[in-house]
């Protein structure tokens, strides 16, 4: 089941793995030798005792030693020795090789994932980022893919090394004596069986702790995020104990996870003594009646107690295993969300627009959401300026999320310059568009850095040009280091105004043929917006512009007002005539004159 749900995941991961074929096959041989070496370390003191000490005969194949052994027994026993340091020399080495080789796959695996995630996460819906936690996705790109370094490379090999250290042992212990193997063999499927329970609660634990830390980081993100809110509302104390509350039970899982975890080790180290005392007590009792050597018995024992280790990190790997498999879950399901078709890349690159935009018969509705447009038409002709204006929710910001392809309408068809917007490839299509939205987003970069964002060619004169046209570039310039100023994060040192006037710089830049502004000038001084509005009407004199009013004091710049109400065009005219026929607009208008901005917003 596990194996169907992380069909993303897994493909990824294969990927990867086909990609390292040759450091693995490496990793691989380093295991294989290491397992070697661990079943050839107590061998030494066993020939020790039995054929030097003891005397008795050598097997058949190794006849020829004999003489050696009898006639310099001293010589012996410091060759013998030293092969103990020599197999621990050959042990490490191997070791080091199999480690360093699966630490850089599963470190290459985390970067490569991170990247896919970032990509993948682009070119997700605008609904998925906004019904998802930015902290939550954060701490998955981070942690989640950190958790999955040491087990999937490193984690297959030493697996594969246990196996084969398990499989050898028991191999030598049949041909040492079937009987002294059958009584290790019994304890085994006791072990596996205690494994796989520790693994399953591992995992729902592991999973549920994962979930829970993506909330804590979630939570801190949004609280970080709204501090002057949280401080305005005196909600700090409240923030802390939610914060707590929220900690305290990711603390709990943690505890029982590491529980789960610490009961791992102790049972299989119980279920593996209750082996070797069998072992000690029917061991002793064969060569008591002379059926095995002391040097078997030596070297049986030395096998159980080294199953220990294999056995205990088996059980350690199965808890890391179902920490990995929560984590690869939690990961799935970003991958596992389809890019959105309305942000797919691929299609016609519409090269410059002539700006001809048409809604045609447009419904849509915000997912789960009412029908915020309902049938609606309307077309701005090339060139032409248009105002959009209308009742708080009235639908003017979700028109400008539609033409920018940021969703998709149910039904309808919009159009820029003949043809349907989705034919084009996505990104080619935008480049085109110079946006301003209702809320001044900016990146914690400079403000010369923030302005090129469109246009990252841009030369110095060209932006200070851009923010002389935007009344930008005087308190730019009055900047501590001027346009090599950094901002912070959401630009929280610049007043609402300056940062809408370096929204709008930003979108001058690019000389967009189609510019979409939603509400430039609501916190700019008069003077300020009378300099923007003329400098709208000269910068895109033949090219069209559409911009989202609440103000309705520079409306006769515009050739044409759409008024837009419950999703649908109420009326649209130049301002003098909307003034002149006292349909809606007039009463906005008068609502306005009357009340201020508040009445309108209400
Ligand atoms: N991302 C969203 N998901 C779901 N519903 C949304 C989303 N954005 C807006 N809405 C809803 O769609 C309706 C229209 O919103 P829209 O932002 O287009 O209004 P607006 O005309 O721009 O208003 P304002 O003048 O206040 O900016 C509102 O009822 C709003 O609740
Ligand atoms: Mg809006």
């Amino acid at each position: 089941m596990p194996q169907r749900k992380l069909r993303r995941f897994t493909a990824f991961l294969r990927g990867h793995l086909r990609a390292n074929l040759g450091p693995l096959a490496l990793g691989a041989v380093g295991i294989g030798g290491y397992a070697a070496a661990e079943l050839l370390a107590p061998w030494p003191l066993k020939v020790i005792l039995d054929h030097v000490l003891l005397q008795k005969p050598l097997p058949t194949l190794f006849h020829r030693l004999e003489g050696a052994l009898r006639s310099r027994p001293e010589f012996s026993i410091v060759l013998l020795s030293s092969a103990i340091l020599v197999i621990a020399a050959v042990k490490g080495g191997f070791a080091y090789l199999q480690v360093f080789l699966t630490s850089r796959i599963g470190y290459e695996l985390v970067h490569k994932l991170r990247q896919e995630l970032f990509r993948h996460l682009q070119r997700l819906s605008l609904s998925f980022h906004h019904g998802t936690r930015a902290g939550d996705l954060l701490a998955k790109i981070t942690s989640d893919t950190s958790v999955l370094k040491d087990v999937f490379a490193s984690g297959l090999l030493e697996l594969l090394g246990h196996a084969l250290t398990l499989a050898g042992m028991c191999a030598v212990l049949i041909v040492l004596n079937g009987r002294l193997a059958l009584i290790a063999a019994v304890t085994l499927p006791l072990l596996c069986w205690t494994i796989f329970t520790i693994y399953r609660r591992g995992k729902r634990s592991a999973r549920r702790q994962r979930e829970r830390e993506g909330r804590v980081a979630a939570h801190i993100g949004e609280v970080l995020h709204l501090t002057p809110l949280v401080r305005a509302f005196a909600r700090e104390r409240l923030e802390e104990e939610r914060f707590a509350k929220e900690s305290a039970e990711t603390l709990d899982e943690s505890i029982r996870t590491a529980r789960v975890e610490a009961a791992a080790s102790r049972t299989v180290e119980l279920v593996n003594a209750f082996g070797v005392w069998a072992a000690v007590l029917f061991g002793a009792l064969l060569a008591l009646w002379r059926e095995i050597t002391p040097g078997d018995l030596l070297v049986f024992s030395a096998y159980l107690s080294a199953m220990y280790k294999p056995l205990r990190h088996l059980a350690k790997l199965s808890t890391q295993f179902s920490k990995a498999m929560a984590s690869a879950e939690r990961i799935e399901q970003i991958l596992a969300t389809e890019a959105d078709d309305a942000n797919r890349v691929g299609g016609i690159d519409p090269g410059c627009l002539r700006g001809d935009i048409e809604f045609d018969n447009v419904t849509f509705s915000y997912p789960g959401g009412t029908p915020v447009l309902r049938n609606l038409s309307f077309r701005i002709l090339p060139g032409e300026h248009v105002a959009l204006a209308g009742g708080s929710g009235a639908g003017k910001s979700t028109i400008a999320n539609l033409l920018l392809r940021f969703y998709q309408p149910q039904s309808g068809v919009i159009r820029v310059d003949g043809k349907d917007i989705r034919e084009f490839d996505g990104e080619a299509y935008r480049r085109q568009i110079g946006l301003v939205m209702q809320d001044s987003l900016l990146f914690g970069a400079t403000v010369a850095e923030n302005l090129a964002y469109g246009k990252p060619e841009a030369t110095r004169a060209e932006i200070e040009n851009a923010a002389r046209w935007s009344a930008a570039h005087d308190f730019i310039a009055a900047l501590p280091n001027g346009y090599d100023t950094i901002l912070t994060e959401r630009a929280a040192t610049l007043s609402g105004g300056q940062r809408q006037r370096l929204c709008l710089t930003r979108a001058f830049l690019k000389r967009p043929s189609l510019l979409l502004l939603d509400e430039p000038t609501a916190a700019v001084d008069a003077e300020s917006a009378s300099l923007i509005h003329q400098s709208i009407a000269a910068l895109q004199r033949g090219r069209t512009a559409l911009m989202i009013a609440h103000h309705f004091t520079h409306m006769d710049q515009f050739d044409r007002v759409l008024v837009l109400r419950n999703g649908q065009l109420a009326e649209s005219g130049s301002h003098a005539e909307l003034l002149h026929r006292k349909g809606p607009y007039w009463e906005l208008f008068q609502l306005q004159q009357i009340h201020g901005m508040e009445a309108v917003a209400r």
